[in-house]
């Protein structure tokens, strides 16, 4: 295989894999050929992701995976990571009060209990088909005899260099040397974690929850002042969910319950569209998109006060995803001019997370279909590497509302439904989403992005539905964020026409441009002829592989 490249779109028959990478995409390519079905597919796309793209892809951290067999059978497999038992809501705050923000960047104390291998195996034990140690093996090959770095990832290792290099670990794995980069195009291997993977593809995840690797990350976690103990690995829990369901005109949704605040997200706000009238023959009409906005404010502000792990306390799922409060909130929504988020609530308020999370489809030939979002939560995660194990820790425990006094200051996630607690989980943005049309899937998708990824998942919906877009097209739509606070509308960088940003300054938005905004590695179902559209998202890097 080479190095970089980009394979945007695929059509095929039999199967198809859309993930941020050609060598992930072409394993679970590889799977499907062998007669795997799209979990296997998934499973393996996974572990190669961990291998390929240590930026998001992990062994690690966690995610969501929602699954539709053939059969029917939908489900959603939370694979979060929780808060260690000695978790305390002021585990981050100095002395005088206010948060460390290295400590809940970097290193041990802000890693979460890592959910992934056991969400993988919990996937495959349930709904896989081919032996287990097939769908771990590709990621023992990629690291073991190596993988050309893309243009991409070289990129962001030197970007994160700073931060990484502080890690003995992660220095002698991502670098050259203290001062050398790896640059793209460069042969690089992770032998410490091909023996990782091994043992995993041997002994499973009671390895890594019970066994020689759950003892040595417990030891590197003492070594290092972190409080994740042996008992806590051996306490996580996968949690087998029911797929959030909702509808919008004439098409079924399917999301992904709380802790992930994506499949609430993304129904409400597809419930207040529902009654709000858009210009269907022009997605970037101002007026729809002053629309989306004053939506995307209302949604965003209700995920602050209401979400958080149902496991913990009382989360008003039920109440945000009925479609008569849809419409209570279509009716509070000024058509003419930008309503002030202070206005709607005072005192709480959030920060805005970063962008480092990676999203993939799965389609088979069976007609079993598989949606992925996992993370480190940012770029490297924690950006330290267990020692001896070769695998980056998250950094997720700053997904909870960290300050517990003041929810106002960066740092602040939510309100205390998303407090800090012992084997908590800590409220995601991840929203891998399906769209059904008479029961049948259509589209898969899904984003990186933070807080951004629930209307990257809108936009990606509305674009293949009401506006009549394909796929492609859809993917190429400059998209837009708002999420209550900060009062501002984000805007991606030279995609828009001045036009429309300025109709938008005139409703009184406050714009803030990015570089971009999500990346949905999606695919189309023709509801005809069953044919796979894979799209890769062409902001970062990605690959559409079928056959
Ligand atoms: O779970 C979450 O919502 C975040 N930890 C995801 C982080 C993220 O998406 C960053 N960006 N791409």
């Amino acid at each position: 295989m080479t190095s970089s490249a980009q394979q945007y779109t695929v059509t095929a028959k039999n199967g198809v894999v859309v993930s941020i990478d050609k060598y992930a995409s072409q394993v679970g390519v590889e799977i499907l050929k062998q007669g795997g079905n799209a979990i296997d597919a998934a499973v393996a796309t996974a572990f190669a992701l961990a291998v390929t793209h240590p930026f998001a892809g992990n062994i690690g951290g966690g995610g969501f995976m929602l699954i539709k067999l053939q059969s029917g059978e939908e489900v959603a497999i939370d694979y979060r990571e929780m808060a260690p038992e000695k978790a305390t809501p002021e585990m981050f705050l100095k002395p005088d009060g206010t948060v460390d923000l290295d400590k809940s960047n970097y290193g041990y104390l802000v890693a979460g209990v890592p959910g992934t291998v056991k969400g993988l195996e919990t996937a495959w034990k349930n709904y896989g088909k081919l032996p287990w140690k097939k769908l771990v093996e590709p990621a023992i090959a990629l690291a073991e005899h190596g993988i050309y770095l893309n243009k991409y990832d070289a990129q962001e290792l030197a970007k994160n260099q700073a931060h990484l290099v502080r890690y003995p670990e992660s220095r002698k794995i991502f670098f050259k040397s203290a001062t050398e980069t790896y640059s793209s195009g460069d042969l690089w291997r992770q032998p410490d974690l091909a023996k990782t993977l091994k043992l995993i593809a041997r002994r499973g995840a009671k390895t890594f929850y019970f066994g020689s690797i759950a003892s040595k990350i417990a030891a590197d976690f003492k070594k290092n002042n972190g409080i994740l103990t042996k008992s806590d690995l051996k306490k996580y829990e996968v949690k087998i969910r029911q797929p959030l369901k909702g509808t919008f005109k004439n098409y079924e949704i399917l999301g992904m319950p709380p802790p992930a605040s994506g499949g609430v997200g993304v129904i409400e706000l597809l419930n207040i569209l529902e009654h709000v009238s858009l210009n269907t023959q022009e997605p970037l009409d101002p007026q729809n998109l002053h629309l989306l906005i004053e939506a995307m404010r209302y949604v965003y502000l209700d995920r602050t006060k209401f979400l958080g792990d149902p496991d913990f306390g009382q989360v008003p799922v039920a109440k945000l995803i009925v479609k008569s409060y849809g419409q209570v909130l279509a009716e509070q929504l000024n058509p003419d001019s930008a309503t002030s988020s202070e206005s709607l609530t005072q005192n709480i308020s959030t920060f805005d997370e970063n962008m480092e999370t990676t999203h993939f489809s799965v389609a088979d030939q069976y007609g079993n279909v598989v949606s992925n979002t996992f993370t480190l939560e940012e770029a490297f995660g924690s950006k330290a590497v267990v020692t001896g194990l070769g695998f980056l820790l998250n950094n997720e425990m700053h997904d909870f509302n960290i300050n517990p006094q003041q929810a106002n200051i960066r740092g602040g996630l939510g309100t205390n439904p998303n407090g800090i607690a012992p084997f908590k989980r800590m409220l995601s943005s991840m929203a891998p989403t399906m769209v059904l049309k008479d029961g049948k899937p259509i589209l898969l998708t899904g984003s990186p992005g933070g807080r951004t990824i629930v209307n990257t998942v809108l936009q990606m919906i509305l674009g293949t539905t009401i506006y009549n877009l394909s796929l492609e097209q859809t993917i190429q739509l400059p998209r837009l964020s708002h999420h209550w606070m900060p009062d501002v509308v984000y805007y991606e960088k030279n995609r828009w026409r001045e036009e429309v940003l300025e109709a938008l300054r005139q409703k009184g938005h406050t714009l803030t441009e990015v570089n971009f905004l999500g990346d949905a590695q999606s695919i189309w179902i023709d509801p005809l002829t069953g044919e796979f559209t894979g799209v890769s998202d062409d902001r970062r890097a990605g690959w559409a592989a079928g056959y």
